[in-house]
């Protein structure tokens, strides 16, 4: 058995910004409000037919990623990539990254967790390398969600917090069993699967054909649709629960990390467990202030800052935590 590590990691975000202000002349809502329940001041959307997707913006990401990894692209064994914005219903942009990358003819998987899709994706890719069965894996986490908002009042309550941008990470082997990716934790609880979704289209309740023919404008069924206050105190419980959990599984304590990057949901859900965990500022890093919630992009893209200002360090302990749709959450414990 061999663990895995993360060697190179590479994030894009598209260059148009939105403010606060800005969203505000579109739909009822205000920079004070946002920022209070949310910490979000400016995320970055897509500008219409300017070319980004989210496969584009995964590449761009993966680029950077494999480039500062020092290997090549045809190093590349396996592919995993996770997003709930994919540019096509079918195919999973995971066969577009090997097709954009020019990478040989490996495996590509797709992930769909949401929020939770790129601690899947790493236990995926870890578990792999851990086998021996493959060496280097891309994982990527990409998501386009400004196309399919509802930027009308209507949809502010989920509209004004999801951004764009994508985040990449090429893990490889480590012989060294002390080091790499210690553990990973995984749950789900669907029960819940409707209290964060977007229902439409779907072979089980809204087919493309029956929205077409209903061309009903006051259908919401194809727009994401969130129990905002029922999903923040979940996410609360299950974050705790799942850092707990590997924190446990290793004989280590809160004390003992370096680096919690908890997927960017809400400013408030980051401070709630900094607090509990009587965590420095320096020990979680936040940028949920620029980008807003980019779903399974918000990790990577902030493990990936963190990494560029130096504040990822041989030796760390460094968390990675994600709660979201489905309801699934998890952990992932590194020894950097
Ligand atoms: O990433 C996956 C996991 N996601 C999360 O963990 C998100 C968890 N939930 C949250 O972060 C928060 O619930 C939100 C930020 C989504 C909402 O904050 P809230 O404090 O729960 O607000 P609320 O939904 O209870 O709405 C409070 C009020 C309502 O008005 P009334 O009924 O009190 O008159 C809303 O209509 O705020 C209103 N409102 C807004 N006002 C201005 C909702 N959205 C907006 C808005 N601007 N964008």
């Amino acid at each position: 058995m061999y663990n895995s590590k993360i060697i190179g990691l590479g994030h894009y975000v598209p260059e148009n910004v939105v403010t606060n202000d800005d969203l505000s002349k579109v739909m009822d809502t205000n920079d004070a409000w946002i920022q209070e329940r949310t910490g979000i001041k400016e995320r970055r959307h897509v500008v219409k037919g300017d070319g980004d997707t989210t496969t584009t913006m995964g590449v761009k990401a993966a680029k950077i990623a494999i480039e500062r990894a020092g290997i090549d692209k045809d190093d590349i064994d396996f592919i995993v990539f996770a997003t709930l914005s994919p540019d096509y219903y079918f195919p999973g942009p995971g066969v577009l990254v090997q097709r954009d990358l020019g990478i040989k003819t490996v495996g590509a998987l797709d992930v769909r967790n949401q929020c939770s899709g790129f601690v899947y994706a790493i236990s995926i890719a870890d578990q792999y390398i851990k086998t021996g069965m493959y060496k280097n894996v891309l994982v990527i986490g990409s998501e386009l969600h400004s196309h399919g908002l509802d930027m009308t009042t209507r949809g502010r309550g989920v509209s004004v917090i999801f951004g764009d941008g994508a985040g990449a990470a090429v893990l490889t082997r480590e012989e060294d069993t002390t080091k790499g990716i210690l553990s990973t934790h995984l749950h789900s609880e669907g029960q819940h699967a409707e209290e964060l979704s977007l229902i439409a289209p779907g072979m089980g309740n809204r087919w493309v054909t029956d929205i077409m023919e209903d061309n009903d404008p006051n259908d919401e069924s194809y727009f994401p649709h969130m129990n905002g206050q029922f999903v923040f105190k979940n996410a609360v419980v299950r974050f705790s629960e799942v850092i707990v959990e590997g924190l446990e599984k290793n004989k280590l304590n809160a004390a003992d990390i370096d680096l919690l990057v908890p997927h960017q949901a809400n400013l408030r859900i980051s401070q709630f467990i900094q607090k509990k965990f009587q965590l420095s500022d320096d020990q979680v890093f936040n940028n949920i202030m620029k980008y807003g919630n980019t779903t399974a992009a918000s990790i990577p893209i902030a493990l990936t800052e963190a990494w560029e200002e130096g504040k990822v360090k041989s030796g760390d302990l460094v968390v990675l935590a994600a709660f979201g749709s489905g309801f699934t959450w998890g952990s992932v414990m590194i020894k950097w």
